[in-house]
């Protein structure tokens, strides 16, 4: 046996409890796994008072000095946010300590700044627990897959939001209530925030787009749209094409006519089909679906969230970057070599599904279709379901739904009765598909913007 390998724990909330529960339980298979007896040197939190399962005498209130302290050869970090993450883990790595870290805001936002501090002093940066919780992910795509090429990562990375978004595809509830439901269960935090305007998700698309391009890409170069404007219709429209929504992450190679390669980094709900692996997972699970050249599509889904799932992926860390202490060397540094530029949103190929409510007379259809060739954007599908009374056009898209008809199924002579038109887009750059809604949403035969919503998972 090698010397013993001392653990600093830096918070000690629902992920850092489960990471102290792990340590002392499994201690003799831990040491057994590194080759060398796993220390806990201390734990800092804000409240001791808190911590009563802590042992009085690992308690400290001051990160900074346990970082620092002697017979500290890992840090662990399970606080989240920037501040004092940054500094800690800074002066951690400097100091050459391994670190282990579950904080996706922190390395979306400053992963250059934490690997140069990292490579410079020849240590560890690990951080598995940052994206979808237990779920085996970044070591496949950093170490697995590494000699592989990975063209698009595609992601369900939020719990909160695929549990509220899985419910009203089963409930046809609406989003408001389905949050409050979420929230009653304890499936939402008090403040969504993060969670249901993408935050979280784009965080982790900025890491996993990093690890899959061998670029760095930053929270900032993620488009983010969250799932506060879902609705009802939009649900009950995903349903009527065989689809549901997803609020997905979406990392991929973008080529341009010009032969030049992007990233692409993206976040929004979008419409996926059915038969799609990421469309049965439900609830507050995690899953995702990367494509690579040789390997072909694989899926990774389990637990994206909660204490002892992630304190798994975070003793994984651990042990990882015990046994290269052991083995007196380090693991995979940054890999940034590919330095691809970030393709804006606008830029980037997408196909959208739009539901309209419409005059059903004569050349309507026609007016339309002008639109979007105006902007050259192509149809993939058109299909007019019912006529709605003239009385009933309410902009509500569950009226008038009894199929009526096909392409070009204008019918004459009906006075002010209206009718629902959903088409499907081939893709186009994002900014001519919102420049087609936005135009069309001006006609004046167009009496509503049903449900405008993106679709992936098809071949176009
Ligand atoms: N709040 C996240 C989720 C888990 O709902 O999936 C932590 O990243």
């Amino acid at each position: 046996m090698s010397n013993p390998i001392g653990v600093a724990l830096l918070g000690c909330g629902t992920v850092g409890s489960e990471v102290l529960r792990l340590l002392t339980e499994q201690s003799t298979e831990l040491a057994a796994r590194v080759g060398a007896a796993v220390r806990l040197v201390g734990v800092a939190v804000r409240r001791p008072w808190r911590h009563p399962e802590v042992p009085a005498e690992l308690l400290t209130t001051d990160a900074a000095e346990l970082v620092g302290r002697d017979g500290v050869d890992v840090v662990i970090e399970v606080i989240g946010g920037i501040e004092p993450a940054r500094p800690l883990l800074l002066a951690a790595l400097r100091a050459g300590r391994g670190v282990v870290t579950a904080n996706k805001a922190l390395l979306a936002e400053c992963g250059p700044e934490l690997y140069a501090a990292a490579d410079a002093a020849g240590a560890d940066l690990y951080f598995e627990a940052a994206v979808a919780g237990a779920i085996p992910l970044l070591r496949p795509l950093r170490e697995s897959l590494a000699g592989d090429r990975i063209t698009r990562v595609t992601g369900i990375v939020n719990g909160t939001t695929n549990f509220i978004l899985s419910a009203m595809d089963s409930s046809g509830a609406g989003y408001a209530e389905t949050l409050e439901e979420a929230g009653r269960l304890g499936y939402a935090e008090a403040d969504p925030t993060a969670d249901v305007e993408g935050y979280d998700a784009a965080s982790k698309a900025a890491i996993l787009a990093s690890l899959a391009f061998h670029t760095r890409v930053t929270s900032a170069d993620v488009h983010r749209e969250g799932i506060a404007e879902v609705s009802a219709a939009d649900i009950l429209a995903a349903r009527k094409l065989g689809r549901t929504v997803k609020l997905l992450a979406i990392c991929e190679r973008v080529l341009d006519s010009a032969g030049t390669e992007w990233v692409s980094a993206r976040v929004y709900p979008a419409m996926i089909p059915r038969s799609h692996p990421l469309a049965t997972v439900g609830g507050a699970y995690n899953a995702v679906f990367v494509e690579a050249d040789a390997a072909g599509a694989l899926m990774f889904y389990g637990q994206g969230a909660g204490g002892a799932p992630t304190a798994s992926a975070v003793l994984g860390d651990l042990v990882a970057v015990a046994r290269n202490r052991v083995a007196g060397g380090y693991g995979p540094r940054e890999s940034a070599y590919a330095d691809l530029p970030v393709r804006p949103m606008g830029d980037t190929p997408t196909s959208y599904h739009i539901s309209l409510e419409v005059l059903d007379r004569p050349g309507v259809l026609a007016r339309v279709a002008q639109v979007f060739a105006d902007h050259e954007v192509s149809i993939m599908a058109v299909r007019q379901t019912g006529r709605t009374p003239e009385h009933a056009l309410s902009g509500n898209a569950g009226s008038g739904n009894a199929e009526s008809g096909g392409v070009g199924s204008d019918n004459a002579g009906s006075g002010g009765a209206g009718a629902t038109l959903v088409i499907v887009t081939h893709s186009a750059p994002d900014a001519a598909l919102r420049s087609t809604v936005d135009k069309l949403a001006g006609l004046d035969v167009v009496r509503d913007v049903v449900s405008v919503m993106r679709v992936e998972g098809e071949v176009t």
